[in-house]
């Protein structure tokens, strides 16, 4: 399937944050990967990612329908907002294109179930595009874990955290799905679910309820607060954690407890660099209000917290006509997307919810 230059050739659906990220994989990827076109509703936005990364020859739309109806390509990259993966997804899978698809899957169950069964009915592929698979350290950690270094795993601590997302389209539940779990902690709790092969049996959450019920984002929609727990079919716990309320940058980071060892991951500040500057760098981790005094600047991000392998991944997939891994397949993104759903009825309903899926087991 790819095309003329054994090249898999990429339609990038978004030119902001997200497909900034992505876009610093395919520029580590040229040997695999063609951008052959670029669709965003800004043309300087368009050309300002591609100037950033050295893109050039590309054809530019500012329609994802028309993009997908006309561009011959083999794979729809969608990096718009959450609201419009289904639609985007859902087109270029009917026009028997292969997709890649941002966190999360959807922003409903039954959007991403739509998604998954249309894939299945094209007979193509959905690639999940949750990045903490392939950052280097939580690769690292996998295979530390799988050696039995810290023998078996009992309790999971997983967090991503920050002051409040950039991006307006995560201020409203249509437009995001929800608030903080959904946007952020669908990274730990889809990496979670991956490292335990999705067989969780029971779940209990808490959540602040949006707007005024918010600890401190009093004009978002969505929750700046949730915890979910949940409980493996061979006892591993986990606890899933997601804010807005975290100041100073970023934190994503890992902690398994095992039965003869502990692994810490720190994903953000575990730059080797420590940096004391009184003007402050330009910039030192995602999210980092300010950047005087003592930092510890990310060495390389795209690397760091996984789009570059991921993109690769990808673009090998591709080009093979295969399934990704474990973890990053449309099934994969289907199940997060539940459970953080799952999560929302439980804390709504104050109530601890059993895994159907899993029957009476755990
Ligand atoms: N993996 C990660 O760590 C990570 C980080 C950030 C964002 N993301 C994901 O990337 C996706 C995009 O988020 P973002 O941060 O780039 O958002 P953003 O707000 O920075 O940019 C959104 C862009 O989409 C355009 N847009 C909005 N609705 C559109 C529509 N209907 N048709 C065409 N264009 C439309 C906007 O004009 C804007 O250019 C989201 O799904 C988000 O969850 C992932």
């Amino acid at each position: 399937m790819p095309g003329r230059n054994g090249k898999v050739r990429v339609l990038l659906v978004g030119a902001k944050f997200g497909a900034d990220l992505h876009m610093g994989g395919y520029a580590r990827c040229r040997d695999l990967a063609e951008i052959v076109a670029i669709c965003g509703r800004h043309s300087e936005q368009v050309q300002a990612i591609a100037d950033k990364y050295g893109f050039s020859g590309f054809a530019v739309h500012d329609d994802y329908e028309r993009a997908i109806a006309e561009v011959d390509c083999d794979v729809v990259d969608v990096c718009l907002p959450n609201y419009t993966h289904h639609d985007v997804a859902v087109a270029a899978l009917r026009r028997g294109r292969d997709v890649i698809v941002e966190k999360p899957l959807a922003t409903t169950t039954a959007d991403a179930e739509e998604m998954v069964a249309a894939a299945r009915a094209a007979g193509r592929h959905i690639y999940y595009a949750e990045d903490w698979f392939f950052a280097p350290a939580l690769q690292r950690a996998r295979a530390l874990i799988a050696e039995g270094a810290i023998g078996t795993p009992l309790y999971i601590r997983a967090k991503e955290n920050h002051s409040g997302s950039h991006s307006p389209y995560a201020q409203t539940i249509r437009y995001c799905g929800g608030g903080a779990m959904i946007h952020l902690g669908i990274h730990p709790m889809g990496f979670v679910l991956g490292l335990k092969e999705n067989r969780w049996t029971d779940l209990v959450a808490m959540a602040t309820g949006g707007l005024e019920h918010n600890l401190k984002h009093k004009a978002l929609e969505g929750e700046d607060w949730a915890t979910a727990l949940l409980t493996f079919d061979d006892g591993t716990r986990a606890l899933i954690e997601a804010n807005y309320v975290t100041s100073g940058g970023m934190e994503d980071a890992v902690d398994v407890y095992g039965t003869e060892g502990v692994l810490h991951v720190d994903l953000s500040f575990s730059s080797p660099i420590r940096c004391f500057s009184v003007p402050g760098p330009s910039y030192t981790v995602e999210k980092a209000e300010v950047t005087t005094g003592w930092s510890n600047p990310v060495v390389d991000e795209r690397y760091t917290f996984g789009s570059v392998d991921e993109i690769r991944h990808f673009m090998e997939c591709c080009a093979a006509d295969r399934e990704p891994r474990e973890g990053l397949r449309g099934e994969d993104g289907l199940e997060a997307l539940r459970v953080v759903e799952l999560a929302y009825r439980s804390a709504r309903e104050k109530i601890w919810i059993r895994n159907e899926k899993m029957g009476q087991g755990g």
